[in-house]
């Protein structure tokens, strides 16, 4: 029976109708599907290779799915890091002309890891408190631009390394709405389901042996709540100031700067006798150093990347004595003449380990390593070249397959 499909897309690839639409997604043969790792659904996500690239394709309610494609739409207009819609397929039906149900497909996040795979791989000690303070970011960012998300947990969000962190990106949007803005009541509700929901992930990974029963997961879930709540009030609150002391609120906006976000507006009022400043943010935007880096160079990073690269580009800046030069040509040359040579120099197929950035950054990790062990300043050549023989060439794959074989990849059951 032939099926009359319908594809939503604002920018329709015919290769999509080369996929086996009429059968379910459950079923699809190997050679379509791209073995990447993905985090626990209740409904059947596949990857598929198609055109070049991959794409995360999720079995859903037709309605769920156009409404999930909807607010993925409004929410890749902001700059809030989440997964880019690619559209929505139905009027599936199988080969007895059963009907089969419609699917979200969304672009897949390069280099993202779900959490579990995470846990699989040798971990650093804090890394729950990485994944954490990464989490409150995200939500911090979603909230101020109005969106209640309603189902966040860790399986609902991707993680990139971002520098020496984490950066979060909402992967699941199908229970969140984006309202004209978000009160203190739905704010809490979102960050407390969110609380508890990462309490149970934590105790399925302790009860599959992947954390050490000793961590103390409820403090965990707790630590999300604070660390949001601090950042939420850094962005909010009134500071006051003596008004002999205007300084203080040029740093103030520093440190807003310091936590990664830019204050566009800032309302400004005095007491009566003008003793006394107060200052309230009143739009804030995240991004700060990334939007920074952008301008400077054309490089898109992550936040803390670009906060690491920036920090090198002032050292390159010293170091050739050009302090007194406009930061935008000492950028240009920083870029020809550092991160470009730095990056090439990698290998091609070493070099789908890790982004761009995050390469550059553990070169720099490992120019101070070598610099400290050797007590002498080691060209970036020879840092390069001992970064790929003792640590590129052991670390896992992030582009692909995490360094996993394809038959542990699927990390759904
Ligand atoms: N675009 C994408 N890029 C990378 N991974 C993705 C993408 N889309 C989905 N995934 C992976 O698939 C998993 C399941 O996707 P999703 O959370 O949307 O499914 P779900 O069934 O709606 O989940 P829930 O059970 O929370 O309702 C995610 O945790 C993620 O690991
Ligand atoms: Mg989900």
């Amino acid at each position: 029976m032939p099926q009359t499909l319908q594809i939503t897309a604002a920018h329709p690839d015919p290769a999509l109708l080369s996929l086996p639409w009429d059968i379910p997604l459950e079923d699809w043969p190997n050679e379509v599907l791209a073995a990447l790792p993905r985090g626990i659904s209740r409904h059947v996500v596949r990857f598929v290779k198609l055109s070049g690239q991959v794409l995360a394709v999720k079995e859903i309610g037709e309605t769920v799915a156009f409404n999930e494609y909807e607010l993925l739409r409004q929410l890749s207009k902001t700059d809030v890091p989440s997964v880019e819609p690619v559209g929505v397929i139905t009027g599936r039906k199988d080969k007895n002309g059963e009907r089969l149900e419609a699917v979200l497909i969304t672009k897949h996040l390069q280099f993202s890891l779900p959490y579990r795979s995470l846990y699989s791989q040798t971990l650093q000690p804090d890394t729950e408190s990485r994944l954490i303070d990464a989490l409150a970011v995200l939500m911090v960012r979603l909230h101020l631009i109005g969106f209640y998300w309603g189902d966040v947990s860790l399986s609902n969000t991707l993680f990139r390394r971002d520098a020496e962190t984490f950066a979060a990106w909402l992967v699941d949007a199908e229970t969140g709405q984006l309202l004209p803005r978000l009160s203190d009541g739905q704010r809490n509700y979102d960050i407390d389901l969110a609380r508890t929901n990462i309490i149970g992930e934590l105790m399925d990974l302790q009860a599959g042996e992947m954390i050490d029963e000793d961590v103390d997961v409820i403090a965990i879930g707790d630590a999300l709540k604070q660390r949001y709540n601090e950042l939420w009030s850094a962005l909010h609150d009134k500071e006051e100031f003596d008004a002999d002391e205007p300084w203080l609120v040029a740093q103030h906006i520093e440190y807003l700067n310091s936590l990664g976000f830019d204050v566009d507006e800032l309302e400004m009022t005095t007491d009566i006798d003008g003793t006394t400043v107060m200052i309230q943010p009143k739009i804030v935007d995240a991004g700060h150093h990334a939007r920074r880096l952008m301008h400077l160079t054309g490089l898109d990073v992550q936040e803390n990347q670009a906060r690491r690269l920036l920090n090198d580009l002032e050292h390159y800046r010293a170091i050739t004595d050009r302090q007194k030069d406009e930061i935008e040509f000492v950028a240009h040359d920083w870029l020809a003449q550092v991160f470009e040579p730095t990056v090439q120099a990698v290998p091609r197929e070493l070099r789908k380990k890790l982004e761009p950035a995050q390469l550059f950054h553990e070169i720099l990790d490992h120019r101070w390593f070598l610099s400290e062990q050797q007590r002498r300043d080691v060209p970036m050549s020879e840092v390069v070249d001992s970064y790929i023989h003792t640590v590129l060439r052991n670390r896992p794959d992030e582009m692909s397959i995490l360094g996993l074989a394809p038959e542990d990849a699927d990390l759904q059951e």
